[in-house]
């Protein structure tokens, strides 16, 4: 394996391929920047390609732009994953970094964490340790793997940690730093306040309520989605509801030729997936929102927005606990008792959550620094970060 330092700085990976990711990669990338200490490689796999999916958020985050690009596309989740495991790891044997950062919980995050750890690399899992619960969700099979791999586990909320230490973590290596996707809302929100966003003109000064959908229990099935459009047509009756629209959701709009249907209720706005400042744009204007996404579920807790969480389970349970999520599955009933709810305003206000002050980043940097700074040289005076197999004082 090529030694992981070419000059003075050992070589980091950091790897991201779908939307969140980005998102989180943000301002990781620019507190380890920061920190002088390390050369960075960014590897953008190529999870999602459109350009509002990917590029847009590079451009709005100031991400520089990715060193590689594995350019997987999609693909079911075998051959997804295989193409980003197979082509992470010729990237590795040309040139070996000292450890890699993955994040959250898409194929990209196993499929890397993966590729690293079968060449000995260490990996940091950023946004360890959440569970739903739920296997059937890709999601979770990814986050369950990953942290079982991963030598460094930077958790985002308690509840991480304590899945962690029952699955047998040692402490060592779990580090409670808070939440990275604040990070970024914190730092865009000013600009976010101040971008128009196309396509939304007749609702100005007006409220609305925010659609997201693209979890595969929720649009992958014609019979389970257009039930669930249904509701939220009959609610848009109340409170006008802007939709922009993720692709695999797009896709069966398409498909099934509901998207007319939907625009001529003249209630419900179809917007394209939209770039980083104006969703948030309208996440932070919106009087609710309708959501699937777990980053939504944080993002609504610190901006204080009532959360209509379209799920039967969490991995994020301090949405619920501090922020202003709840969840409401696809029930029609419980839908409308929630949207009954915020409009008379019977919603519990959101409260601070613990690390979730735009400073979770620097944490992580500070993590790696000092594993770094701890590590023991190699034969040709190579950094390791002493984070790679099971060792002895682990073992309690
Ligand atoms: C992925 C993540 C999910 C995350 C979501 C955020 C996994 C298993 N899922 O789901 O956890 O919440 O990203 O958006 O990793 N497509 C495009 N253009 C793109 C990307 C995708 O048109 O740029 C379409 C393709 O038809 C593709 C489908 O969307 O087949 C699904 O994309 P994929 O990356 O497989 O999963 P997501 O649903 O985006």
């Amino acid at each position: 394996m090529n030694s992981p330092r070419t000059g003075s700085r050992p070589l980091l990976d950091l790897v991201a391929g779908a939307r969140p990711n980005f998102i989180k990669l943000a301002p990781v990338a620019r507190a380890l920047a920061e920190t002088g200490c390390v050369e960075l490689r960014i590897v953008h796999t190529g999870q999602h390609y459109d350009p509002n999916m990917s590029d847009v958020f590079f451009v709005d985050l100031g991400i520089p732009l990715p060193d590689v690009h594995l350019e997987v596309g999609s693909g079911s989740h075998g051959v997804q994953t295989a193409r980003i495991l197979e082509r992470y790891e010729a990237l590795l044997l040309q040139r070996s970094p000292v450890a890699t950062v993955v994040f959250g919980d898409v194929n990209s995050t196993i499929a890397c964490a993966l590729a690293a750890t079968k060449l000995g690399i260490p990996v940091v899992h950023v946004e360890a340790g959440l569970r739903s619960g739920d296997r059937s969700m890709p999601e979770e099979i990814n986050r369950i793997l990953t942290d079982t791999i991963a030598s460094l586990l930077c958790v985002s909320e308690p509840s991480g940690a304590a899945h962690l230490r029952r699955e047998g973590v040692p402490e060592s290596r779990i580090r409670l730093v808070g939440n990275v996707m604040v990070d970024t809302l914190l730092r865009e929100l000013p600009t976010a306040r101040r971008t128009q966003v196309a396509g939304v003109e007749a609702l100005a000064g007006r409220p609305f309520g925010l659609v997201t959908l693209h979890r595969p229990s929720n649009v992958d099935r014609i019979d389970v989605l257009r039930p669930l459009l249904a509701v939220l047509v009959e609610l848009s009756r109340s409170l006008p509801l802007v939709f922009p629209v993720h692709p695999r959701t797009r896709d069966m709009l398409g498909r099934h030729a509901l998207d007319a249907g939907l625009t001529a209720t003249g209630t419900i706005t179809l917007l394209s997936a939209l770039p980083y400042h104006q969703h948030l744009s309208l996440m932070a204007s919106a009087s609710l929102v309708l959501t699937d996404s777990g980053g939504v579920q944080e993002e609504t807790a610190v901006l204080g927005v009532p959360c209509l969480t379209l799920r039967e389970s969490t991995e994020r349970p301090i949405t619920i606990e501090l922020g202003t999520s709840r969840l409401v599955g696809r029930d029609p009933e419980r839908l409308r008792a929630a949207f009954r709810d915020v409009l008379t305003g019977a919603w519990p206000q959101a409260r601070p959550i613990p690390l979730w002050d735009g400073k979770a980043a620097g944490r992580i940097a500070a993590a790696l620094v000092a594993c770094l700074g701890e590590s023991p040289r190699g034969p040709e005076g190579s950094a390791t970060l002493p984070l790679g197999g099971k060792s002895a004082d682990d073992s309690g």
